[in-house]
């Protein structure tokens, strides 16, 4: 058994019993199914056949990636160790819309998935996006508000179920009013992991954490007057120029919880005050040749981790059996 099957197969309460043994906080289990979860998202976006649930635009680029001497401090992962390995890049627009401009609101916010080929022939993944937060502290609520949402289209009588639900809900009232303008490139934003992990170094000590990949070229947004002129696919054909030029460097770090910061709730970002972690350097080098051919076969996974990392707030195991449903339908 991979050990990705190995954690489809844990269960939301023995993940909650797993936490409480070591003493993390938690939030009840959950009662939504990853396939009501997917269900859920067809609802806002429509149903998929050929194209991600949500995330459906995007670009796959090729590179590797370079651990620092700090990684192997934090995990015993075979990728933070001292050697380079391959990786498979994904970024995206929000949307379950594989036609959205790149400046339309719901291309945020942009997503970042990173597969690292590892020595020994598996795979580990990387599934990230560049809000530091989450809409929702939990899946059902996730679900709630994706009904929501998807019951509020035109036509449909004021105070819509959205409006009702983010008048009581300001944190996906917040997430939905936060976000930023168009980015220059999809190399100059900082993508946030927002679900924690668990990393176990060779000392066998733990420590919790969160992802986040900043851009070496730090980050830029489009001006007003740019953004108007802005064609509906540039961000690709941006980074095809971009690649052109030179390699594209992303910083990849772990932001370290402290005692009292939520590992459940991805809502809720962590004090800037956090110690970060440099585990090492994304560099990406070419776009593949056949870019929809590669992103139709691609699937990443957030809970397919080697040992040394695990997952700690229950939604990555659910995000990851959401994912293979929503591969599935999308190769029905
Ligand atoms: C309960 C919470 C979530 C659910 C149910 C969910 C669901 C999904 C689904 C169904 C897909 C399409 C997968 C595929 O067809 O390959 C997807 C893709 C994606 N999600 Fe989530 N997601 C959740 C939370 C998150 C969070 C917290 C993040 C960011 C930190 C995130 C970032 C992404 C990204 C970047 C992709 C595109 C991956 C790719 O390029 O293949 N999601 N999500």
């Amino acid at each position: 058994m991979s050990s990705d099957e190995e954690h489809h197969k844990l269960s939301n309460e023995e993940i909650g019993e797993k936490q409480a043994e070591e003493g993390l906080e938690i939030s009840s289990p959950q009662s939504s199914t990853p396939a009501e979860l997917v269900d859920a998202i067809n609802l806002v976006f429509g149903k998929q056949t050929h194209n991600r649930a949500i995330h459906a635009k995007g670009i796959v680029l090729e590179g590797r990636f370079l651990p620092g001497p700090s990684a192997a401090t934090l995990s015993k992962a075979p990728h933070f160790q001292k050697v380079a390995v391959p990786v498979t890049v994904r970024f995206s627009d929000f949307a379950g819309i594989p036609t959205v401009s790149d400046t339309d609101a719901l291309a945020n916010p942009r997503g970042l998935a990173v597969k690292f080929h590892l020595p020994d022939g598996s795979e580990t993944d990387l599934v990230i996006h560049s809000f530091n937060g989450f809409p929702a502290a939990t899946t059902d609520e996730f679900r709630q508000l994706l009904i929501a949402i998807g019951s509020s289209g035109p036509g449909v009588a004021t105070p819509t179920p959205a409006d009702t639900y983010l008048a009581t809900h300001p944190v996906a009232k917040s997430f939905l009013e936060s976000q930023q303008p168009p980015p220059v490139s999809y190399a100059t934003l900082t993508y946030f992991g927002v679900n924690s992990f668990k990393f176990t170094n060779a000392q066998e000590q733990v420590s919790f954490g969160r992802y986040r990949v900043e851009p070496q070229e730090g980050n830029q947004f489009l001006a007003a007057e740019e953004i108007e002129k802005a064609a509906p696919d540039y961000l690709a054909d941006e980074i095809r120029q971009r690649l052109a030029r030179a390699p594209i460097r992303l910083d990849l770090r772990v932001q370290i919880s402290e005692p009292g910061d939520k590992i459940d709730d991805p809502s809720t970002a962590w004090p800037e005050t956090r110690r970060l972690v440099d585990i090492g350097v994304i560099e990406i080098t070419k776009v593949v040749p056949d870019s929809e051919a590669a992103e139709r076969a691609l699937l990443f996974l957030p809970a397919q981790l080697p040992e040394g990392i695990e997952p700690a707030d229950p939604m990555i195991q659910f995000r990851n059996a959401a994912y293979i449903i929503s591969y599935g339908r999308r190769h029905q």
